[in-house]
């Protein structure tokens, strides 16, 4: 039996984000670059602003009564984000800048104590650079090699021949949740458990995720499980690496530095318990209780209520798009969240871009830091739109309008 999910208040939510009511090049912003970066609404810019004004100082420090609610408030938000995810306990949540930040910390610690000549990593052909470049840069010092999964010409991975390419050499299975050029939703669930039944850890990019899908990190069995705060309505400069509890306690640190120590004398420094360990130096504190107060804001919408929205919009927007003649959609999937990247015969994604900029309407145009993909597909970039909950119709309109513009000016 299915439950019917109530629909979003769209335009109070839309109330939440300021700038969509000021003009931009004259006209309403459409803003349909989510999955680069979300607008942040304003109970987590007041939540933030709030913190910088009346509540700031360092963390895990003081015994200031300040310094104490800092402290309270900043683990209160790991707090969040452990719930958020399913994780079991707030010693596996470690802060970080970023998915990229949180790949580099893995690579470089998990990575290196267990990644040695001759190994292997094996990557889904749709990782972002984000899940390529650390591990490229630890296989070219650890002497081992990067192993691709395959995808097929809608954009799924080819799953038939991974049990192969899983074998005694690998080290890790690195794949992201959701791609963030085809919208596709990997099945990450089986691809761990595959792993898993060969003893093989697996590393899993939640950046696109996490906005769209419930994670549950146990569900799922994932042993590492990273994203960033600004794609989830939260502030930049803010990310979470989830990782099993004796994965974590087995890696050595990364960073040095104040925080992550037990006892420094100059023969010799003992570290601190995880996630202490991997956080060295003052935290981004105002970015943790903002990403606490997104992680609030998108809880109280309701994923399931978020997701039915922009299914809806994804489907709007690809019957909208597939009836313009000389658009292709690249990333065709059965299970797809909303991002619908498109070439247009003879016109070049920078242009396209650009025109719709002028008309308002805020797409991203590029390879999307997945070269790989591009390759795969033979193109050089693609415009891609992505939907938030803050979308409507009309904004899916205004797209086609604004490509229809295009391709008059380009006749
Ligand atoms: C799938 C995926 N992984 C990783 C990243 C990198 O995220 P960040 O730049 O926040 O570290 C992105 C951002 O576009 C992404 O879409």
């Amino acid at each position: 039996m299915t439950t019917a999910v109530l629909p979003l208040d769209v335009p109070g939510i839309r109330r939440d984000f300021p700038a969509l009511t000021t003009p931009f090049h004259g006209k309403p912003l459409i803003y349909l670059d989510s999955a680069v970066s979300s607008l942040t609404p304003l109970p987590v810019v007041e939540r933030m602003s709030r913190y910088q004004s009346f509540e700031h100082t360092n963390v895990h420090r003081g015994v200031s009564t300040l310094s104490q609610e800092a402290t309270d408030r900043f683990e209160e938000a790991r707090e969040k984000v452990r719930a958020f995810i399913n994780a079991p306990s707030v010693k596996q949540i470690v802060w970080t800048r970023g998915t990229t930040e949180s790949i580099n910390l893995v690579a470089q610690t998990f990575g290196r104590r267990n990644v040695h000549a001759g190994d292997e990593i094996l990557l889904s052909a749709m990782e972002h650079h984000a899940d390529i470049v650390p591990w490229q840069l630890l296989a070219e010092e650890r002497g081992a090699t990067l192993r691709v999964i395959p995808m097929n010409d809608d954009g799924e991975l080819i799953l038939d021949g991974l049990d192969d390419l899983i074998n005694e050499r690998t080290r890790l299975v690195g794949v992201t949740h959701v791609s963030n050029v085809l919208g596709t939703i990997n099945p990450v669930k089986e691809i761990i458990a595959r792993a898993h039944a060969k003893g093989v850890p697996v590393l899993v990019d939640g950046a696109q995720a996490v906005p769209h899908l419930h994670v549950d990190v146990v569900d799922l069995d994932a042993d590492f499980y990273v994203f960033s705060g600004h794609k989830l309505s939260g502030p930049t400069g803010i990310g979470v690496l989830y990782g099993k509890r004796e994965l974590l306690e087995a890696m050595p640190p990364w960073h040095g530095g104040g925080s992550m120590i037990l006892s420094v004398t100059w023969e010799k420094t003992t570290y601190a318990p995880v996630p202490a360990r991997f956080e060295a130096g003052t935290p981004p504190i105002a970015q943790a209780i903002g990403l606490g107060a997104a992680i609030d804001y998108v809880t109280a919408l309701g994923l399931d209520r978020i997701a039915a929205h922009e299914h809806a919009l994804l489907a709007y927007a690809t019957e909208r798009l597939q009836a313009i003649p000389g658009l292709r959609i690249i990333g065709t999937a059965r299970e797809k969240a909303s991002v619908i990247s498109f070439v247009l015969d003879g016109i070049h994604p920078h242009d396209i871009g650009s025109i719709l900029d002028h008309e308002g309407v805020v797409v991203r145009a590029g390879h999307h830091c997945a070269q790989p993909v591009m390759t795969r597909f033979q193109i050089p970039a693609t415009t891609r739109a992505s939907f938030a909950y803050f979308n409507t119709r009309e904004d899916v309109d205004a797209l086609v309008s604004g490509i229809l513009k295009v391709q008059e000016i380009f006749q």
